[in-house]
């Protein structure tokens, strides 16, 4: 089961990669950071270094999801939806996430989902 869930998330981030997995209707948004340059200057002050989380921040580790719950969960944040995968609010995280879009620290969805996976997920 492990394998199928990393096999899917590969052809996800392959299709991240060559650009196939945008919609063709989306708009063109640049961002001033790459994934890695937002996750070190702003979330790994809550989520650890290797997002590993932090107990006094009360973030949760981040290190055992797959992409596609990454997504999902950083889709309610920033759209402030309801959280699909853990069903939590994501209140605290969707005005930490106002806070930093303010500040020019914004990323792309799946991007965010595939950086955070394959540079700190223990499972994989
Ligand atoms: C000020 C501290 C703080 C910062 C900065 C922060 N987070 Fe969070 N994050 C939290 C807290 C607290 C939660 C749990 C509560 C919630 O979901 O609202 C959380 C939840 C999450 C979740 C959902 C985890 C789960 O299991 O439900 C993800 C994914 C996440 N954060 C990603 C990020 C990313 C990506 C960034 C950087 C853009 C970031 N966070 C920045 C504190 C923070």
């Amino acid at each position: 089961m492990k394998k199928v869930i990393l096999i899917v998330s590969s052809i996800f981030a392959l299709m991240a990669l060559s650009g196939c997995g945008d919609s063709p209707k989306s708009k063109t948004v640049t961002y001033k950071y790459t994934p890695a340059e937002v996750y070190k200057e702003t979330c790994a002050h809550c989520h650890g270094d290797k997002g590993e989380g932090k107990v006094e921040k009360k973030a949760p580790a981040i290190n055992k999801k797959i992409v596609q719950e990454l997504e999902m969960d950083l889709f309610d944040i920033k759209k402030g939806g309801l959280g699909q995968s853990t069903a939590t609010e994501h209140e605290v995280m969707e005005h930490n996430m106002q806070k930093l879009t303010d500040k020019g620290y914004d990323y792309d969805i799946n991007a965010m989902a595939n950086y955070i996976f394959n540079a700190f997920n223990i499972n994989k």
